[in-house]
């Protein structure tokens, strides 16, 4: 059997199938269109809302929060749990900080303002999920393998390490400009790593799912 192929009908028929989304996820949607934010959107953020609440996660960490939309799907999953989330644009971190606070009232979301390398080794794990969404915006492959060392070592056993754009609009089978390439430097990575067990969905630019073993 051929795959199916994504047409524009059959996405707005799996979009049609989400569910509605309320006033605080729209409207970070529509400006994220306006703006154009790179966000997620809700297909695939639906589906890291279902694979943390289905994983049970509770403490999230999520680098790159751009205007906090795949964060508030994540805050959501864990369900009265926390989010920590790190943005080196400060207009983008008070946007998050305040879409966040929108979209889940009461909720436990920290808003990290500065480089991923700053912030990062300075947190404190374990963290049941980390959302990686910075592939696509950093130098080189030496600083996806820093990313990637850094972020695994933050969650626990058990947890979840998930990244975005993990297919670079298919580049990433045949590299040839400096981002596919760090893209498959990454999907290198956690292939080869024995703690991880991992799959690439191929949602928009590609969703690389990995659970952490001991
Ligand atoms: C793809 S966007 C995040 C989208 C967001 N996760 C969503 O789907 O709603 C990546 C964000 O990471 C931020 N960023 C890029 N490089 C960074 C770095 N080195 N440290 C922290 N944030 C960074 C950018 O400013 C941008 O807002």
């Amino acid at each position: 059997m051929n795959p199916v192929q994504v047409t524009p009908e059959l996405e707005r028929y799996i979009f049609d199938l989400l569910g509605p989304r309320d006033a605080p996820m729209r409207a970070m949607e529509e400006h994220a269109e306006r703006e154009n934010v790179p966000i997620v959107g809700p297909h695939e953020g639906k589906l890291l809302y279902l694979l943390a609440k289905l994983a049970g996660s509770k403490r999230i960490l999520e680098l790159g929060a751009a205007t906090g939309y795949s964060g508030a799907w994540l805050l959501r999953a864990t369900a009265g749990g926390s989010l920590v989330t790190i943005e080196r644009d400060p207009r983008r971190a008070a946007l998050a900080r305040a879409n966040l606070a929108a979209a889940v009232p009461n909720g436990d979301a920290e808003v990290l303002e500065g480089d991923v390398f700053q912030v990062l080794p300075h947190l404190e794990g374990p963290f049941d999920a980390c959302f990686n969404d910075l592939l696509n915006s950093l130098a080189s492959e030496q600083d996806i393998e820093r990313l990637f060392m850094l972020s695994l070592e933050k969650v626990r056993p058990g947890g979840l390490l998930l990244a975005d754009n993990a297919l670079r609009q298919g580049e990433v089978s045949a590299p040839r400009g400096q981002q596919a390439r760090n893209v498959a430097a990454y999907n290198k990575l956690v292939a080869a790593t024995p703690r991880l067990e991992s799959v690439i969905v191929p949602i928009r630019d590609g969703l690389s799912i990995a659970l952490v073993s001991d």
